[in-house]
């Protein structure tokens, strides 16, 4: 028996979710941020550390859910054309207001897109990718090896990418803990109604970015007041290879 209804059923399914996940997301860069990252105008420290060290020569970037656009505006500064994507209204409208503010229109394309549907643009475009806490919201399986993939194709072979993450021994998400899985566990924070799952440094590089290989990674461990409590937080970043062509 055909059941006519069911792709509609579905689209408008996925279409609720988009919506309810950007609403969360425009509270949180409207109302009282509850995730440092938020409003913080210097980029990450671990991005910096990770340019710095690798002098790797990158022409085009993309910044995957670059929020407010402190990690574009920092990559612009170095002298790279960058294309930074997020779905939430409030991070767009704040990243293009500071890309115009800093006189960087030249170097950063802002482009509104939803992850879920795929990154736009051709294959092999750019020569670095980089995910700061984004990719890290999604926490089904079957959306991290659609996104995964999607990075493989548009990265360049031989093309880096960046990955800055909130790992599985950090006490406040332990504290918050949702569910367990295969790779570690997904946390649900009530202060602004998100998930976001967890894994170690050595299961992400075996089990979520099998496709590329380990160039450098720092472990951050440092204690941090969240709301007046403080937790043992804890990091990881790592800058990995796209080498399944090169060799
Ligand atoms: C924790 S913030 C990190 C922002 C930025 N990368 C930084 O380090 O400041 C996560 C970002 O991912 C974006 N995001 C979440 N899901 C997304 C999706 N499906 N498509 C595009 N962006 C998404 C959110 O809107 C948010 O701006």
């Amino acid at each position: 028996m055909s059941l006519p209804h069911t792709p509609d059923v579905t689209i408008e399914l996925a279409e609720s979710n988009r919506r309810r996940a950007q609403d969360l997301w425009d509270r949180e860069y409207e109302d009282a941020p509850t995730i440092p990252s938020s409003l913080r105008a210097a980029p990450a420290h671990a991005l910096v550390e990770l340019m710095r060290a690798c002098e790797f020569p990158a022409a085009r970037a993309l910044d995957l859910g670059c929020g407010n656009g402190r990690n574009s505006l920092f990559l612009a500064s170095l002298g790279i054309q960058v294309t930074a994507l997020d779905f939430c209204p409030k991070a767009i409208a704040l990243t293009r207001r500071r890309v115009e503010e800093a006189g960087l229109s030249g170097s950063v394309e802002v482009v509104n897109q939803d992850l879920l549907d795929g990154i736009p643009g051709g294959d092999e475009t750019y020569d670095l990718v980089m995910d700061a806490y984004s990719l890290c919201h999604f926490t089904r399986d079957e959306d991290q090896r659609r996104v995964m993939s999607e990075v493989a194709r548009v990265l360049k072979p031989g093309g880096y990418f960046i990955k800055i993450h909130v790992d599985s021994s950090d006490a406040y998400y332990l504290e918050r803990l949702h569910t367990r899985t295969s790779y570690g566990h997904i946390s649900f924070d009530p202060a602004n109604g998100l998930k976001k799952m967890h894994c170690s440094l050595s299961t992400y590089t075996e089990q979520v970015a099998p496709k590329f290989t380990l160039v450098k990674a720092v472990n951050i461990v440092f204690p941090d007041d969240v709301r007046g409590k403080v937790y043992d937080r804890s990091i990881f970043a790592c800058l990995m290879q796209n080498v399944k062509e090169v060799i």
